[in-house]
């Protein structure tokens, strides 16, 4: 593994070189990089082994909230996913249950600061920046507090251009861009404080809020109001192998790629074919990784086609119909089989394969993090919630969700507000609806001047295109944001470029038959290179349904409003020109599958609870007894009882009942912990410990 140091769309700073050990080894990380990123760019996936069955230990969430990272570092135990790298810091493997290091000074005791704020937003991300200019905007005072070092949330992953309308969401503009802007505005906010490198640990039933500020700092907040933007976390599945290091969620491996700037995989395989698993698949490549495969357990993909047809005509395999049957490996992800669907989800014999890899990506979708506003609804607080906190949705969706969430807050501390909320719910609706299955597209007969073709087949809710048009001659049907864009013909096209260059799903080309009929001039969206193309060279034409050869480029260029996309001209023969979609540098790599490696478990060797390494075959064992309380089942199993607070195997747990057929109505939650995550104890008496301990 490597750090990236060519990127086609994130810009590569400069850093400085900082050394650290590592069990004893010398190594060198970068200056501001998480431990587990510097652990990676070393190739080191193996953070340590749990206690209970020495089962190798390693990065899982990336985000703070499982604690499968742990590493102690300069005698610390911490979370090496959440804790900068320091020079010279001494890390070492955490093999069992880490130790802390003897304190029996007596504790000076120290009042806790109560602060009021007229509303308190929770999450930095699309929904709660979103929320907060509009707060901030009208002078209201609000506390922001993240988690993590800088705001943005999600969208500091996300290097693809957005979805949705230009005016209310930024459409066209890419992630990572909306989140600067977005922190921007809310940063030179009078109104508005900032609490980033903070979380939230825990919502009381008098009203408070207690909050670890900047890592070691306990502050209470009463918040008149208070806005839930905490996202999402991703779902899990329970397969032989999930918890080996390699197996991780895509939101984990876009924060090591994107943000980190570490190329942390050789050879990925992607599970789930909705956004999140496609787009994490292009981000792989943007990368300089190559995707062996994605396997989908439904018949097809269910995130937006135009996704699914960018991997496609990179030559990435996409297995609908199929399933993780194993990961493999001894001590890490080695390779990973599949198999074939039956219509009664079963496996079909004799379809399985293994295919090499050394990561595998779990993106079976998300989970809304909704535990603070339950806690606050239950204690009556004046409480709203947006973003993926409330659905789960595009960000593009979140940024608009966490606009009318603070409309409302408005509304209920009497500022007076023009926008009709009922409007735009129905709006965020339309954002939010699943995508509907592809339509058909009849190509147009046209084979004379120069005009865009869209090859988007799908009704989203998309439309940058219409107005980035200087001779607004692209319409949707309807004027509908949801409808297929048209190009209209009442006036010239001027073969700007602009809408090729704009389109998130890469889905626009323009055709020019003004020099040649027989080889008109076809201009593609290139993001796939920080280097300009040179003319003359030879590029790869697909269409959606494969290659349709080699030509070479005539013209390449960038438009300075679309600085990432470089826009690629070539000259093709006329009968291609139409269903060219879209141009690759080098051959697909087609990974063939190895020797059939399939050999058979049992429940006893399956895990659900990655923390205290409870098996499939113990739950099952309980709820066949007749246990339908999880309360009983974490007494009896310790499942959930870890440091990541049941919040994902509840589902898993949830799944099994079913499988048992245990009806939702006649099981019993569990109790939440009142603590989000593990703190040292001393911060509740005001005692400020070494930043990351515990
Ligand atoms: S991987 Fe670090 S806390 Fe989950």
């Amino acid at each position: 593994m490597e750090n990236i140091v060519k990127h086609p769309i994130l810009e590569i700073i400069d850093k400085k070189k900082i050394d650290f050990t590592f069990d004893g080894k010398i190594l060198t990380g970068f200056e501001g990089m998480v431990i587990s990123s510097a652990l990676f760019l070393n190739r080191i996936k193996i953070f340590g082994h749990h206690i209970k069955d020495r089962s190798p230990q390693g990065l899982f969430c990336a985000n703070g909230q499982c604690s499968q990272c742990n590493v102690i570092a300069d005698g610390i135990p911490v979370k090496a996913c959440m804790t900068p790298l320091t020079k010279g810091m001494t890390i070492q493997s955490c093999n069992g249950l880490p130790e802390l290091p003897i304190e029996d000074n007596p504790v000076e005791v120290k009042d806790i600061n109560v602060l009021n704020t007229e509303v308190l937003v929770i999450g930095g991300g699309p929904a709660g920046l979103s929320a907060t200019k509009v707060l901030g905007e009208n002078n209201i005072d609000v506390i922001l507090v993240d988690d993590k070092s800088s705001l943005g949330g999600k969208l500091v992953l996300q290097t693809h251009k957005f979805f949705g309308s230009q005016e209310d969401v930024y459409a066209g503009t890419r992630g990572i861009e909306i989140g600067e802007i977005l922190g921007n505005i809310v940063s030179n906010l009078k109104s508005v404080k900032i609490w980033i490198n903070s979380i939230v640990l825990a919502v009381f039933s008098d009203g408070l809020v207690g909050v670890i500020k900047d890592g070691d700092q306990y502050v209470l907040i009463k918040p008149n109001y208070l806005l839930i933007a905490t996202g999402a976390r991703e779902k899990m599945l329970v397969f032989p192998g999930n918890t080996l290091p390699g197996v991780y969620g895509a939101g984990a491996f876009q924060t090591l790629v994107n943000r980190d700037l570490v190329k942390a995989a050789e050879n990925v395989f992607i599970v789930g074919g909705g956004n999140v698993g496609l787009i994490a698949g292009y981000h792989a490549i943007q990368a300089g990784i190559n995707v062996v495969g994605l396997v989908e357990a439904l018949s097809q993909c269910g995130g937006y086609k135009v996704h699914e047809d960018k991997l496609k005509r990179l030559g990435v395999p996409i297995y609908t119909s199929h399933t993780v049957i194993s990961a493999n490996g001894e001590e890490q992800l080695e390779s990973i089989t599949i198999g074939k669907l039956t219509d009664s989800w079963d496996i079909e014999p004799g379809t399985e394969k293994t295919y090499a890899c050394d990561t595998l990506l779990i993106a079976v979708g998300l989970d809304s993090v909704d535990e603070f506003y339950h806690k606050a609804q239950r204690f009556n607080m004046k409480v709203w919630i947006a973003g993926d906190a409330q659905e789960i949705a595009e960000a593009s969706a979140a940024i608009f969700t966490g606009k009318i969430e603070a409309l409302k807050i408005l509304k209920e501390i009497g500022v007076s507000i023009s926008e009709n909320i009922g409007d735009l719910e129905d709006f965020a609706n339309l954002m939010k609806a699943k995508p509907p299955d592809p339509i058909q597209r009849e190509l147009t007969d046209k084979e004379e001047g120069i005009f865009p073709l869209f090859h988007c087949n799908q009704e989203i809710p998309c439309n940058p295109c219409t107005n980035v048009c200087p001779q607004q001659q692209i319409k949707t049907v309807d004027d509908l944001i949801t409808q297929l864009p048209y190009f209209t013909d009442d006036q010239d096209c001027i073969g700007c470029g602009k809408c090729v260059a704009v389109c998130p799903g890469l889905a626009i080309t323009l055709v020019d038959y003004r020099k040649d009929k027989e080889s008109p001039v076809v201009t593609f969206p290139l993001e796939l290179t920080s280097e300009k193309i040179e003319v003359g060279k030879k590029v790869i034409v697909v269409s959606n349904d494969g290659e349709l050869g080699e030509f070479e480029v005539t013209r390449a260029r960038f438009l300075k409003e679309f600085p990432k996309t470089q826009l690629i001209s070539v000259k093709l023969p006329s009968e291609i020109a139409k269903v060219a979609v879209g141009i690759k540098l080098t051959r697909s790599s087609y990974t063939e599958p190895m020797d059939l490696y399939q050999q058979s478990y049992t429940d006893d060797e399956i895990i659900v609870c990655r923390c205290e390494r409870v098996s499939v075959g113990e739950i099952r064992k309980w709820i066949r007894y007749g246990v339908h309380d999880f309360n009983e089942l974490k007494a009896l199993t310790k499942a959930g009882m870890g440091s990541f607070g049941g919040k994902t195997c509840t589902t898993l747990i949830n799944r099994i009942f079913l499988e048992e057929g245990v009806k939702q109505e006649n099981i019993i939650s569990g109790t939440k912990r009142p603590l989000f995550v593990e703190v040292p104890m001393g911060i509740f008496a005001g005692v400020k410990t070494k930043k990351g301990g515990k």
